[in-house]
């Protein structure tokens, strides 16, 4: 576990100190990109996925098969935010983490003593952007500071040793109905970051600046603009693979979450979004590639100019972006030593491409697949007919618009040359809404109405985590969940493989063979990815408890794990051999179902408040009002059953500053019919049937 790199800095600056003043020799920081190179010794994780490859791999191994037994709790941090579904980052033996709407935490992992905290009121500096409520995924580290984006747009430098803010830049205006929930990346004295929306008018673009001085340095767009009025690189490279008049729309084509970087080749790699809105019907006359939609890019990492593309989803219509985790790495494929990439994008396939030219290498799924198949030389994607739901039909579509992994990030082990994927087993029925061509493209609304989806019938959604051969593609081993969604990876040079689940478990694999060798009730459902590092000499295992936004419309499946949202702990966990301590009380109690006996349901009523729920409450309160994420849960709320206070709530936005937005575009009649949906679901709740009260 030694610092190569520093001890030879050490010593020479060591000689030198002596020499002139006999002081102690006083070890120096590296130089910032040597922590972040994948040969590094992994004693820091100081970004997302660790190194600038983003393996989400750590070459620790003092935790392995044999020693895992003795694995066990050393400190615990309790939050007292909501969405703690957000990896930490460890730089010098301090754990940092942005929990609830980008507050920034430095913990002494050893102790779970708070350092500071930082808070960049950004619930209420939000605009309609608020009206979704993911959660800040990750931060990044640099040359003595930690950068985080907040939900209104914002890119934040803060000085590691006090939290104290050095510099912030707007990187979109808080007007737009968008949010910034990835980890911004660093490379080269620049950071990056890009934003994402699923409820309004949106062009993609990411936008790089100075890590000293927050300056811009370059933009790069990742859709084209309207070809008569914006001159950007992008709209002369890709307007012709669209039609109609997408930019009034936006196009979509978000870096909300994947990005990567090649310091040999000074490559930087965006993991595109979906198209917006989702229906290329509406979007693009139905018509066209939607270039650079749901695809990997590479821009030279200097300026942010194009260099190559290769897309994983021309013409997407399903919600299908390709903006999962982007792993670099050196394979030998058929006897040649190839720089590629992977990525396991929505689609429900593991892609491995040449990240030299961006040519296609090779790609199969790891999941139960409807739409199609991906030609195995050229890369397209080869339709099934009914795939773009034309002409009143509806589509089985598999994977669904979930995808079949989402943003909890994969695993790459160079051990083992395994990728670790957590995927999701779920299906929707696909169709066009009756209404899709009245909608007005300049006005917000969810990107998802415009296509009409419900659960495929005959099966229960499910999970697993896939060990897969990128080389061979094909499956090593798999270990199946009974829910759908769970945590990030993380592989580990001890040959262990650490996932936590939404049942409040946190495990550790063999990664050869998917053995379960250790296991930690942690009491609180796991979405977060965990992260290993090392201090004097110790290797920790630090992981994030609770859930985010993401699952929220879940509530209905994962509500039999207790993930009440107003009583369940969200804690940062850490872990290493011989940890003694224990985890206090952790169960979730959720708050009794209020009394409400002058009510009486109906049921006209409670469909159109139903409708009114799905369009503004559903992403953050729950199918059927069953919440199970970050929003409390609204049957068991007080609030519902007075007019007053619910018209303060939803209308006015009295709670706003926690993350509630106002919604005053609600007329009075829509917000009874909501609150008489609400109260249904507790009446049916209080009183199952035959049960009675
Ligand atoms: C972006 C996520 C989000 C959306 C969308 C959202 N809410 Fe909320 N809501 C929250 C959060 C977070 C809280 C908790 C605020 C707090 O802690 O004070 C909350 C609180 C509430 C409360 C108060 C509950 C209590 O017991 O204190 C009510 C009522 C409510 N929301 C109703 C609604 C309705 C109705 C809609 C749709 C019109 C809606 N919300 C949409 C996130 C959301």
């Amino acid at each position: 576990m030694n610092r190569t790199w520093t001890a030879g800095l050490a010593i020479g600056l060591a000689l030198g100190a002596s020499a002139m003043t006999g002081a102690a020799p006083k070890a120096a920081a590296p130089p910032p990109a040597a922590r972040y190179l994948d040969r590094s010794d992994g004693a820091d994780w100081p970004g997302y996925g660790r190194t600038f490859g983003e393996q989400h791999y750590s070459p620790l191994a003092q935790i392995d098969r044999n020693s895992a037994s003795r694995l066990g709790l050393v400190s615990t941090y309790d939050l007292d935010q909501i969405n703690s579904a957000t990896q930490p980052i460890a730089v010098d033996g301090i754990v940092y983490f942005g929990a609830g709407f980008s507050i920034v935490h430095a913990v002494d992992a050893r102790t779970g003593k708070l350092l500071w905290r930082y808070d960049p009121k950004a619930a209420k500096k939000s605009g309609p952007g608020l009206r979704i409520g993911w959660g800040s995924r990750g931060i990044t580290s640099w040359n003595g500071k930690i950068y985080t984006g907040t939900h209104d747009g914002r890119l934040i430098a803060l000085d590691a040793k006090t939290g104290k803010e050095l510099w912030s830049a707007q990187t979109f205006d808080p007007q737009n109905p968008w949010y910034i929930s990835g980890a911004p990346r660093i490379f080269d004295g620049k950071v990056v970051v890009g934003f994402g929306s699923d409820i309004g008018k949106i062009r993609g673009y990411v936008t790089a600046y100075d890590a000293e001085t927050g300056k811009q340095a370059w933009r790069f767009y990742t859709v084209p603009g309207n070809p008569a009025v914006d001159t950007d690189e992008t709209t002369r490279l890709a307007a012709a693979s669209w039609a109609g008049e997408w930019w009034k729309y936006g196009g979509g084509g978000a870096v909300w979450n994947a990005m990567s970087y090649d310091p040999d080749l000074g490559l930087l790699y965006l993991g595109t979004g979906n198209g917006w809105p989702w229906n290329r019907k509406l979007r693009s006359a139905g018509q066209g590639d939607n270039l650079f939609l749901s695809s990997i890019v590479a821009v030279d990492a200097k300026t942010g100019a194009y260099r190559w593309h290769y897309q994983v989803d021309p013409g997407d219509s399903w919600d299908y972006n390709s903006a999962m985790d982007i792993e670099l790495a050196d394979l030998t494929i058929g006897g040649v030593h190839r720089k590629v990439l992977m990525t396991a994008p929505k689609n429900g396939h593991l892609y491995v491409i040449d990240r030299q030219t961006g040519q296609f290498v090779s790609a199969k799924p790891y999941e139960k697949v409807s739409w199609g198949s991906v030609d195995p030389v050229t890369g397209a994607p080869k339709r099934h007919p009914d795939a773009f739901f034309e002409n009143g039909k509806s589509f089985e579509l598999w994977p669904s618009s979930a995808g079949a992994h989402s943003w909890p990030p994969m695993s790459f082990s160079p051990a083992t040359n395994l990728v670790y994927i957590p995927a999701i087993h779920m299906g929707f029925v696909v169709s066009d809404p009756p209404d899709l061509f009245s909608l007005n493209p300049e006005a917000g609304y969810i990107a998802g109405a415009t296509v009409a989806v419900g659960i495929a019938p005959g099966h229960v959604p499910a999970g697993s985590l896939v060990a897969w051969d990128p080389v061979a593609q094909k499956q090593v081993w798999r270990v199946e969940y009974p829910t759908p969604a769970n945590g990030g990876v993380m592989a580990t040079a001890g040959g262990l493989v650490f996932q936590g689940t939404v049942d409040g478990k946190f495990r550790g694999y063999d990664a050869a063979t998917g053995k379960l060798v250790w296991s930690f009730d942690t009491g609180t459902p796991i979405l977060a990815p965990p992260i290993s590092y090392s201090v004097g000499g110790r290797q920790y295992v630090s992981i994030l408890t609770g859930l985010g936004t993401t699952m929220a419309a879940w509530g209905p499946m994962i509500e039999k794990y207790g993930v009440d949202p107003a009583t369940q702990k969200r804690r940062l966990l850490t872990f290493a051999l011989g940890g003694k301590a224990k985890l206090p009380t952790t169960k979730a109690t959720p708050r009794p179902f209020p009394a409400d006996p002058d009510f009486r349901p109906d049921s006209a009523q409670a469909n159109r408040g139903m409708g009114v729920y799905l369009s503004h409450c559903v992403l953050c309160h729950g199918a059927a009002v069953i919440s199970a994420t970050h929003a409390p849960d609204l049957r068991r709320s007080p609030v519902p059953l007075s007019a007053d206070a619910f018209t303060a709530v939803v209308r006015d936005g009295v709670l706003k500053d926690n993350g509630m937005a106002g919604f005053g575009d609600l007329s009075p009649a829509q917000l009874e019919d909501i609150r008489h949906y609400i109260r249904t679901a507790a009446h049916d709740a209080r009183a199952p049937e035959g049960k009675g009260k």
